[in-house]
């Protein structure tokens, strides 16, 4: 099968060049604009330690099994899968983890370049001292005044998806490979000099305190689930970037070291971007949870009154594009490196195709901001606000709990042992159960609990319409019933099949 040592894309010239490149895809809009506004949103330190505890119990062990499954199929997700598939002699059913997550990839570029083009038109309005002296009227006001002009948006959202491209045109080796070696060392070192900078001018011990100090009782079933969706979005997780990446590493590597390396420094750059942000907001007397505007209104106000602040407010907004870049490349790699296997067509014209669609799909979002402001896909919620749940909370997380099973359960054991090089047997067993059991019933409860309404469907006169809250707090909650229901399911479901004989090595 597809167990060869090449790819026909390329192969990553070393270990750590993957380590950058995955690195790359994973520290992104995510880090510095979500995980910032999200947390202020759900209060704080407690939603980030369920964010830890999703990274450490179901996003590191998903990441390893992305890995290695790319790199056994050496081809595009989707292609990948049927490999894997018939290499298992398993059911045709799994080849929807390569398709959901070309689709996953497809909606997800159609928002983040969005955004990222509010970061790249930042750079521009910092640099000309747009937020000179500014308050909270200008900078506000010139925020809402972007959001109101699609054309602007379109304009930036274009030159996104055309920076995009340009890299993915020109293949992994001189394409990507080149793009990340320049753009992760800059990152690393522009965030550290606006670490520099919030210690030095914000309010440090607020930041801390908001950030480490855990109040559960803010807890709710939807924090939980935007907790482990957005360690499936920060990590890449759940749509086959990661695969897609993993097929170009070299075989000799170790995925778990590799893997480890990847979501510490993902997880760190997290923790980091709130730090250079919370206090600056704190010490201007700015709200946390001001939602997705935290960045591009609050910092701006901040930038605009300090020393320096035009110079380092653009370094900022540059830092944010480039983060954004190195993501956005690894969104649209998966669906690219299939229509090449697929059409047997050039990677110029697959690339271009590909960013096309994505590019007209991006106009939902864009409009989402001011003509169709009042359309909503899901109830309460804008084309964008939709886009982002819909990927984020379902489709990450359900394509990382098919690959969970598709690896703990589809896969012969002796294959995923190989494909692992491991050294360390102990290790290989911990993350082996991890997969199997911890992390697919974590996601399952977290999953059903966060989807379910709060209402019980008997009584909707208790659900508000708008915001899908129920209207009585204290109602019986069908959410952890029917986590519990599956938790009971899915270990029934183990524990009978694994009466079936045990698959031997030699199988
Ligand atoms: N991990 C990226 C971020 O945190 O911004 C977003 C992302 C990139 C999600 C690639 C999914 C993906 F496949």
């Amino acid at each position: 099968m597809a167990n060869n040592n090449q790819s026909v894309h390329g192969i990553w010239r070393n270990r750590w060049i993957f380590i950058l490149a995955a690195t790359g895809s994973a520290v992104g809009l995510g880090n510095i604009w979500k995980f910032p506004y999200i947390t202020g949103e759900h209060g704080g330190g407690a939603f980030v330690l369920m964010y830890l505890a999703c990274i450490a119990l179901v996003g590191v062990p998903i990441m390893v099994a992305e890995v290695a499954m790319g790199r056994r199929g050496r081809q595009s997700p989707i292609n990948t899968m049927s490999s894997l598939i018939s290499e298992a002699k398993a059911g045709p059913a799994w080849k929807a983890i390569g398709w959901m997550g070309a689709l996953a990839g497809f909606l997800i570029l159609s928002f983040y370049s969005v955004i990222a083009g509010w970061a790249l038109s930042y750079v521009l309005k910092m640099a000309t001292g747009t937020f000179v002296g500014a308050d909270q009227d200008l900078a506000g006001g010139q925020f809402g005044d972007m959001l109101a002009d699609p054309s602007g948006l379109m304009l930036w959202h274009t030159v996104f998806m055309v920076l995009t491209a340009g890299v993915i045109m020109r293949g992994v080796n001189k394409g990507i490979e080149s793009a990340i070696q320049i753009l992760m060392p800059l990152l690393f070192v522009l965030l550290i000099v606006l670490i520099g900078y919030a210690a030095k001018n914000g309010d440090f011990s607020k930041a801390v305190h908001f950030m480490f100090d855990a109040d559960f009782s803010k807890l709710t079933a939807e924090s939980v689930l935007v907790a482990l969706g957005h360690a499936f979005f920060t990590l890449s997780l759940g749509m086959g970037a990661i695969m897609a990446y993993g097929a170009y590493m070299p075989r000799q590597a170790s995925i778990g070291t590799t893997v480890f390396a990847i979501a510490g420094l993902d997880t760190l750059v997290a923790l980091l971007a709130g730090l250079a942000i919370f206090p600056i907001v704190f010490a201007n007397g700015l709200e946390p949870s001001a939602g997705p505007g935290l960045l591009f209104v609050s910092l701006p106000i901040a930038f605009g009154n300090m020393a320096g602040g035009q110079f380092f407010g653009a370094l900022f907004f540059i830092l944010v594009s480039f983060a954004a870049w190195s993501s956005a490349i690894s969104l649209i790699e998966p669906a690219t490196a299939w229509a090449i296997e697929r059409f047997k067509t050039t990677r110029t014209k697959a690339t271009i195709a590909i960013a096309s669609i994505i590019w007209v799909l991006g106009i939902g979002t864009v409009l989402s901001f001011n003509d169709w402001s009042e359309f909503h896909l899901l109830p309460g919620k804008t084309i964008f606000d939709s886009l982002d749940f819909i990927t984020a909370n379902i489709m990450l997380p359900l394509g990382g709990l098919l690959i969970a099973l598709f690896v703990g359960f589809g896969m012969k054991y002796h294959h995923v042992y190989n494909e692992m090089q491991v050294k360390n047997a102990v290790f290989f067993n911990i993350w082996y159960v991890l997969l199997r059991f911890v992390t697919p019933i974590a996601i399952g409860i977290v999953f059903i609990s966060g989807l379910l309404p709060e209402c019980s469907l008997m009584d909707e006169s208790l659900l508000n319409a708008e915001t899908g809250e129920c209207s009585n707090p204290t109602y019986m909650q069908p959410r952890v019933i029917g986590g519990v229901i599956l938790a009971i399911a899915y270990i029934a479901i183990v524990v009978k099949s694994l009466k079936k004989p045990a698959r031997g090595l030699s199988s």
